[in-house]
């Protein structure tokens, strides 16, 4: 059996490893990844229509994406964050969407996509931790690999939470125990249960509200920074002081100084936090700002807005927990939440008047701004509001799959959209 071994961790030279519980399953090719250079995914979807299966990023992609593709198991060494992945993974993991195609497939009425490559590894996680993990993080973590592996059509995913180090036996046991169970099945999707809000905490005027965006889309406007600032001219608007941070510019995957991101957080009473989400949770350089934030007594209170490609409300729920499990961890207070799926539309749509496929947005937008200035929290109300679906989820897909065929003939790759760059035998690609 082949093995593809994505480490995130440091190795151990006191601990009998991990690695050699693998290596006693089959051949192990191992990616250190705290060793190889990741920059953080651009969300340019190249890798679906331009140059399909393959990033143009020169870092370590496409190297995971050709030993992922030829393996019968992926197994990643993580320790995980807030039941989430780690950055140090999650900046391997974004990088790897060109294993899947862009077209659009239902899974027991939910979107997915389609897999490109025939051989489809089995996926699995030895969860190395040094403390004790609370239950509600252990099963958040294994509901997002279990919803990972249906995006990625990677067959019955296991995870085996080891001590770090622990005696090789037990190491052996908890990943013998993990990939035995019983396959979990399709891991359904229940609504997010929203933390108790407590709105803006009050103190002088003007108030201060910070946009935080979590995209690292280049070249056009991202839709997270679009309704990012659509929140923060409406703020203005109603006399808030705003300032505004790009993650990909203040957040630098391989280095850990946040300074500038830390104080400006300091000086706000409002962090609004937009993002997409990426496979099915934050994406990296959002984890990367919630592991390094210091935490802090009385911080202000944090609003994500965050949105997705799949048409379903469920595919922002991990992500969402996350953000209540970073905000209580920093010490942040909770203002509510705006999140919606089939988020495309919302590219074109103008934010400043309720008109077009996406005014019910535009209404709700308007009504968070109003309440989070009257000091509360954005209500159950609003959010339901701003996430109801611009259109029916057949015509989102049907119009997706049309888009990706027409951006791939655009960059004139229509022929080669289901390629298979990876395909063991197939020469690969240079990167
Ligand atoms: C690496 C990557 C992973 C993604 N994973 C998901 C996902 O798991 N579920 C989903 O609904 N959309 C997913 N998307 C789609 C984005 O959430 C969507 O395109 C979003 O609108 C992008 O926002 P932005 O323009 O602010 O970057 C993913 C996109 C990328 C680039």
């Amino acid at each position: 059996m082949r093995i593809t071994l994505l480490d995130t961790l440091a190795p151990d030279p006191n601990a009998p490893t991990v690695h050699d519980v693998i290596a006693e399953l089959g051949d192990v090719t191992t990616h250190p990844l705290g060793a190889e250079r990741f920059g953080p995914c651009e969300g340019c979807f190249e890798c679906w229509v331009a140059h399909p299966g393959t990033c143009k990023a020169k870092d370590d992609a496409n190297r995971i994406m050709r030993d992922w593709a030829s393996a019968d198991e992926v197994v990643w060494r993580v320790t995980p964050f807030l039941g989430g992945w780690s950055s140090a993974a999650k900046r391997a993991l974004d990088k790897c969407i060109g294993l899947i195609l862009p077209f659009f497939t239902t899974v027991d009425g939910e979107t997915h996509h389609k897999a490109r490559y025939a051989r489809l590894p089995r996926l699995g996680v030895v969860a190395e931790v040094d403390a004790e993990v609370p239950d509600v993080e252990r099963a958040r973590f294994a509901h997002l690999v279990g919803r990972n592996a249906l995006n990625l059509g990677a067959p019955h995913p296991w995870v085996a939470w080891v001590r770090r180090g622990a005696p090789v036996a037990e190491v052996r046991a908890a990943v013998a125990a993990a990939r035995a169970a019983p396959d979990p099945g399709f891991p359904a999707q229940p609504p997010f249960v929203e933390p108790v809000s407590c709105g803006v905490p009050a103190g002088p005027t003007p108030r201060r509200v910070l946009l935080v965006v979590g995209s690292a889309k280049t070249g056009e406007q991202s839709t997270s920074s679009a309704l990012g600032h659509a929140v923060l001219a409406r703020l203005q608007a109603r006399g808030w002081a705003t300032a505004e941070l790009d993650l990909p510019r203040v957040v630098k995957l391989g280095r850990p100084d946040m300074s500038e991101l830390q104080e400006a957080v300091a000086n706000a009473d409002l962090v609004v936090l937009a993002f997409p989400v990426y496979f099915d949770s934050l994406p990296a350089l959002v984890t990367a700002a919630f592991e390094r934030l210091r935490p802090r007594f009385g911080g202000p209170a944090l609003l994500p807005v965050v949105q997705c490609g799949f048409p379903e409300l469920a595919h922002t729920v991990v992500a969402l927990e996350l953000c209540a499990a970073a905000a209580a961890r920093l010490g942040f207070a909770w203002a509510g939440h705006l999140a919606l799926g089939g988020a495309g539309p919302l590219r074109d749509a103008p934010l400043h008047e309720a008109r077009g496929v996406a005014w019910r947005q535009v209404q709700a937008l308007d009504r968070a701004a109003a309440e989070l200035d009257a000091g509360g929290p954005v209500t159950g109300a609003t959010g339901d509001l701003f996430s109801t679906p611009m259109m029916p989820a057949g015509f989102y897909r049907l119009a997706g799959d049309l888009g990706w065929l027409a951006g791939a003939f655009q960059h004139g790759a229509l022929t080669a959209l289901l390629a298979r760059p990876f395909e063991p035998g197939t020469e690969s690609p240079p990167g």
